[in-house]
């Protein structure tokens, strides 16, 4: 679902003052797991990204150098094509505390941090995620977040892997404002319809796609392997975390029928395997973006990714992908809603 009426859909307005690209780099993939990223060459490939318009970045404090990564790019973008150019980049981080008490120095300390390494006065959107639900200091860190937006240094509240449930006490209970979700959601992993899409669309937030690709399982370079990689064949952390996803959903030979399908959708619209999928969530309702990784230095997919708006799937497009996934175990009953994967 998109928003944007003025071009191709490539943006998405998650609030007046907050535009995305609708595919957002990822920085998990710096934070150690998936390859040497050298720190020079990272930096070069963000310039590239943002020439080529992807400029809406995925971060958290917990991305080993991420949010200092963003702080050189910012001033070395600066120094090259003046100040003005900073207005263009959305750099949306994270805060992911330990479970512990939380009163509102703590967590103004923590927010000083991220401006302070991502070189900004203010943070365009802060998603917050929290690891146990039976420990409740998640509601007042949310509230003093909530007085730093006030305050002006956080310009939006957005949560990372919280279902339903909470999200309900948040917003119906506690007035809480929130604009987003970050959640895995795939043609696999379809647990956010159960229960989440339908709520946020009724309360007006978005929702962050990550894991659409699985990890870069979703693409050709796995069709017609039907010898099931294991742990060790999976280079990154990333592909390993989708393997494991892909053997609850219904293993690895209904995945290679579904890549077989995804293949022929691809060479119908003379896009790719991981378009397909990306275009597939990107047009699921209250999707705003989809966040797909950046292995910056190591690989790039940005030509790719840029056909994403050159087409749309069709009905026939739709029914063939969920047939197939009709054949799978049901994630919803047996992970749980949104975010359960990691509590
Ligand atoms: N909130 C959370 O808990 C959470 C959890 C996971 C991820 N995330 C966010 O989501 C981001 C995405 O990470 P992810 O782990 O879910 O990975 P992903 O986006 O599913 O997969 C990324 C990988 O897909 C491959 N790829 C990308 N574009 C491609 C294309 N056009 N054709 C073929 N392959 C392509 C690349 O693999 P190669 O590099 O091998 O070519 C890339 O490294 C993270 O960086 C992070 O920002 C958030």
């Amino acid at each position: 679902m998109n928003n944007d009426t003025s071009e191709k859909g490539y943006h998405y307005t998650l609030a007046p003052d907050l535009k995305i690209h609708r595919i957002v780099n990822g920085m998990w993939q710096v934070a150690g797991g998936h390859g040497y990223i050298h720190h020079e060459s990272a930096i070069e490939e963000m310039m590239k990204y943002h020439e080529a318009g992807f400029t809406s970045w995925d971060l958290a404090d917990i991305y080993g150098p991420a949010e200092d990564f963003i702080g050189e790019f910012r001033r070395r973008l600066s120094e090259r094509k003046g100040k003005e150019e900073l207005d263009k980049i959305q750099a949306l981080t994270k805060w992911v505390p330990h479970p512990g008490r939380i009163d509102y120095p703590i967590v103004k300390e923590n927010i000083q941090k991220s401006l302070s390494r991502m070189g900004v006065d203010s943070l365009d959107l802060l998603q917050f995620h929290w690891w146990d639900y039976n420990n409740p200091y998640y509601m007042d860190a949310l509230k003093y977040l909530s007085d730093l937006r006030d305050e002006g240094i956080i310009k939006h509240i957005g949560l990372t892997n919280f279902d339903t449930e909470r999200m309900q006490i948040m917003m119906m209970d506690s007035g809480l404002q929130i604009v987003s979700n970050q959640i895995q959601y795939s043609i696999i992993d379809r647990r956010p319809e159960v229960k989440m899409v339908p709520f946020c669309k009724e309360h007006n937030i978005r929702l962050l796609a990550y894991g659409s690709l699985c990890g870069g399982l979703m693409s050709e370079g796995y069709l017609r392997k039907m010898q099931e990689p294991s742990a060790t064949d999976l280079d990154t952390l990333s592909l390993r975390k989708y393997k494991k996803m892909i053997d609850i959903w219904g293993g690895w030979s209904l995945f290679q029928e579904l890549l077989s399908i995804l293949n022929e959708i691809a060479q119908k619209h003379n896009v790719s395997i991981a378009n397909v999928a990306t275009r597939y969530i990107l047009e699921k309702p209250a999707v705003a973006g989809a966040i797909i990784g950046v292995r910056l230095g190591i690989s790039d997919h940005r030509n790719s990714n840029a056909q994403v708006f050159n087409f749309c799937l069709d009905k026939s497009d739709y029914d063939t992908i969920d047939a197939i996934c009709t054949k799978s175990n049901n994630l919803y009953d047996m992970v749980g809603d949104c975010g359960d994967e990691y509590r």
